[in-house]
């Protein structure tokens, strides 16, 4: 079997060619979307492995109203649940080097999140693993996050594979124009190298990689019926991704697309930003950003920043630092402001990722909602936060105007003025990012595709080229 995969920032998701249609394959309970997470327990436990015949017998017994596929989906999370309960445990990780070493289970997905927020002590999380795969990381860092992306490829692999009941060795991964990170055209080959040998290890004979931006245009192409050119927006949690592109009829069939792809833009920014920009303007306040000393001058705002951007690893290892506690306990000594109080329990906590959660929530509960009140009970009992609408377009304005350029570079580069808009990825749910696109083009069609699907379609798209 062939698949396109996308290893997204805050998202994965696989599937293949149906009847001539790329389909999504459910592999995390049943849904076809499973977060870009994972959570190694301290106490190692042998990894789920059940036979066919056994997985057969839990489907009968589920509710058939669901097609197949999703039902063998439902049961394999079942019963990897009803193994970790009942499973004894062989040994007892001293890191998460430790752990990846000692191959036991791995717990992915929303589960592995709300396992680590149960209780961040008895574990490793690991959330929006490619965020790191193109940054400044040592050699040993590099040998973890390549574990870390073997783990996923595996568990994908092998979710799809089950739910087809067919081995899967053919794949094209969608890539970023730009992975995140400050090292360039250099951390986008690590990036590639961690990605392809995570992808080779884990078991796909044949690996090729397609920029996000062109697989979503794929995907966009299959229902056009004249030739346009587009330009094509992908929002995504840790990038965005601008490419102008022929597309049509008259170029789908076509073996090498390189001369309809007339550029490629991208950055290094995406949802995850967004929700640090808002956790440092409207939650960081209520932490004590704007705390003053007793002597009259401003606390300095360097730890807030560092606090909530959780996916710089510098920013993190400086935070986590035992002289960093000692700076906020005497930040709390030298001022009045018992706000500062919150700050110490954020980092004593290891608080930052749930902050970083709560500010995304409150981004996602703002596509509904004009106010917000997020619960941030974890922090102090009774302490929540009001967001508005309007505080969180105000907070990302320099994000969206980054956005707004790469659109123009893209166009640019192309030299040619596009017909059409096509926007993708999660990011691009929010009403705000929307309000704002259709200001940037005022006249230009503007086509949304589906927010979370579109990229692997075109992935799948690719690989039935490649592979059939
Ligand atoms: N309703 C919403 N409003 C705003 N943002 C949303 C909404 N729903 C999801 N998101 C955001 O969408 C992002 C995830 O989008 P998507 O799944 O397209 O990213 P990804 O493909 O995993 O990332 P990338 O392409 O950058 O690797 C997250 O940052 C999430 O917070
Ligand atoms: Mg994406």
């Amino acid at each position: 079997m062939y698949a396109g995969l996308d290893f997204g920032t805050s998202n994965c998701s696989i599937g293949t060619m149906v009847e001539n249609e790329p389909t999504l394959i459910p592999i995390d309970g049943g849904r076809t979307r499973l977060s870009s997470c994972l959570f190694i327990e301290r106490e190692v436990i042998k990894p789920f492995d059940v036979a066919r015949s056994d997985l057969m017998s839990r489907v009968s017994t589920l509710d058939s109203a669901q097609n197949t596929e999703t039902l063998i989906s439902i049961a394999r999370k079942q019963m990897q649940a009803e193994h970790r309960n009942k499973a004894i445990s062989f040994k007892q990780a001293a890191s998460i080097v430790d752990a990846l070493k000692s191959n036991g289970d791995v717990i992915f997905g929303e589960e592995a999140e709300l396992t680590h927020i149960d209780d961040p002590e008895s574990g490793f999380y690991v959330k929006s693993p490619k965020s790191f795969l193109g940054a400044d990381i040592n050699k040993d860092q590099q040998v973890v996050f390549t574990r870390i992306v073997e783990k996923m490829l595996a568990h994908i692999k092998q979710e799809a594979e089950s739910v087809k009941n067919e081995e899967l060795n053919d794949v094209v991964i969608g890539r970023p124009v730009n992975f995140h990170g400050l090292l360039g055209n250099d951390g986008n080959e690590q990036a590639l190298a961690i990605i392809g040998e995570a992808a080779q290890t884990v078991g796909f004979k044949h690996v090729e990689f397609l920029m996000e931006p062109v697989a979503a245009a794929y995907d966009y192409e299959r229902q056009l019926t004249t030739d346009k050119m587009v330009l094509i927006l992908d929002l995504g949690g840790g990038t965005t991704d601008c490419s102008v592109i022929k597309l049509g009829p008259s170029y789908s069939h076509l073996e090498d697309r390189q001369n309809c792809i007339l550029s490629h833009t991208g950055r290094r920014i995406g949802g995850i930003d967004l929700d640090n920009k808002l956790a440092l303007m409207q939650f960081m306040p209520h932490f004590g950003k704007d705390a003053v000393f007793k002597t009259g001058l401003p606390v300095p705002s360097t730890l807030f920043r560092q606090a909530v951007s959780v996916n710089d690893v510098g920013a993190q290892r400086d935070f986590n630092l035992v002289r960093t506690g000692r700076e906020i306990e005497d930040y709390c000594l030298r001022s009045n402001d018992t706000r500062l109080r919150r700050l110490q329990q954020l980092r004593d906590g290891k608080f930052g990722l749930r902050v970083s959660r709560s500010a995304e929530q409150a981004k996602i509960d703002l596509s509904d909602n004009t106010l917000v009140d997020i619960p941030m009970d974890y922090i102090e009992s009774g302490f929540d936060i009001s967001v508005s609408r309007d505080a969180l377009a105000e907070s990302i304005a320099d994000e969206l105007s980054k956005f707004e350029m790469l659109m123009h570079e893209a166009i640019q580069q192309a030299g040619v003025q596009p017909d059409v808009l096509y926007v993708t990825g999660g990011t691009a749910m929010s009403p705000v990012v929307q309000q704002w696109i259709n200001g940037v083009f005022p006249g230009m069609p503007i086509v949304v595709g589906d927010h979370f699907g579109s990229v692997t379609s075109g992935l799948v798209t690719q690989a039935a080229r490649l592979f059939k």
